[in-house]
């Protein structure tokens, strides 16, 4: 008597997905970019160049736009250290010191720390996010970013209760940094802020990595802050002090321009800068301009943090 027999499931019916699949191909489903991008952030000098590295398939923001090409991500930039010119900032520089490069995270911590750069890749796994980033000047941009929640920093030097806003800071070097000597109206080293729940979101990033291969000094190198719905200007290079803080700290652009440039710089479509329309950008290397998104497209994950404050007064 033959004993019946149960007909063999697919594996896809016993096994969670991300476990038949292999790492490779389970990053892809996600939306990841692979292999490249954790060892770009792992073992930077190891990667091959750009030009012989195998085609990726270009990654996709979770709205379905293409990121934004890296030719153009990295010749494109705002980095008044080095130039207004954003076609020259790459070239400026070139060359510009970030090995060996320390950053600290200190001010109303339990356990301050002082990590060189080397240091932070080995204790913290790095992340992949593709993220829109938006100008305050009304260009954007899609990018493959790797690097770190900014949470994870944060936890590992344990805020106090009394820290309410975190102050960023980052580096100071005239010497390198011509920028730093012709505009002298700028209250340099930039600095920027973030309230505390706004600092511990999520989706708020440090960047040490973009397109799977360490950060180009242009991108802030080596490591950048990332928060996707806010204007750029929020988002600092060169990153070298991270402060926990109980005042809203005094930023860049607020202290030059505090008519045009708000602590808060949520991307909003219906708050106009006061030369010009924030409602719509163009998307670096595509045609015409499209419709700009509250809070940049991520309105269902942030908007919570703003709830009961008048977006108009604090831009
Ligand atoms: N960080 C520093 N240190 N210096 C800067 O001039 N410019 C900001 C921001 N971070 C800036 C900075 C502005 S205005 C923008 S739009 C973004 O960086 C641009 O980032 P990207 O060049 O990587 O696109």
């Amino acid at each position: 008597m033959s004993r019946f027999r149960y007909p063999q499931p697919p594996p896809s019916e016993i096994t969670p997905e991300h476990v038949y699949l292999s790492r490779r191909d389970w990053l892809k489903a996600v939306g990841l970019a692979v292999g490249t991008a954790a060892l770009a952030a792992c073992a930077p000098r190891a990667l091959k160049p750009a030009s012989t590295a195998p085609a990726e398939p270009v990654p996709h923001d979770e709205l379905g736009d293409p990121a934004t090409p890296y030719d153009i991500v990295t010749s494109y930039n705002n980095y008044y250290e080095f130039s207004t010119d954003k076609r020259a900032v790459a070239d400026r520089a070139q060359g510009f010191p970030t090995d060996p490069w320390t950053i600290e995270i200190t001010g109303l911590v339990h356990e301050p720390l002082t990590l060189g750069l080397e240091d932070l890749l080995k204790r913290f796994p790095q992340e992949e996010r593709i993220y829109r980033l938006r100008c305050v000047e009304g260009w954007s941009a899609v990018i493959p970013w790797q690097g770190v929640p900014l949470a994870t920093l944060l936890k590992a030097a344990q805020p106090k209760a009394e820290a309410r806003f975190v102050r960023f800071v980052a580096v100071y070097d005239p010497e390198h940094m011509p920028g730093q000597r012709n505009y002298q109206t700028f209250p340099w080293p930039y600095t920027e802020g973030l309230r505390l729940d706004e600092a511990m979101h999520d989706l708020t990033f440090m960047a040490t990595g973009l397109y799977g291969k360490p950060l180009p000094v242009q991108n802030g190198a080596p490591l950048r802050l990332v928060v996707p719905w806010k204007y750029g200007f929020k988002s600092i290079k060169a990153v070298v002090r991270i402060e926990l803080v109980a005042e809203q700290p005094a930023t860049l652009w607020n202290t030059v321009a505090p008519n045009e440039y708000g602590f808060y710089a949520n991307v909003n479509p219906q708050v106009d800068h006061p030369r010009w329309s924030q409602a719509t950008e163009r998307r670096l290397g595509e045609p015409g301009r499209r419709p700009t998104l509250m809070f940049n497209g991520y309105e269902e994950q942030v908007a919570a943090l703003y709830a009961g404050m008048d977006l108009e007064k604090h831009y």
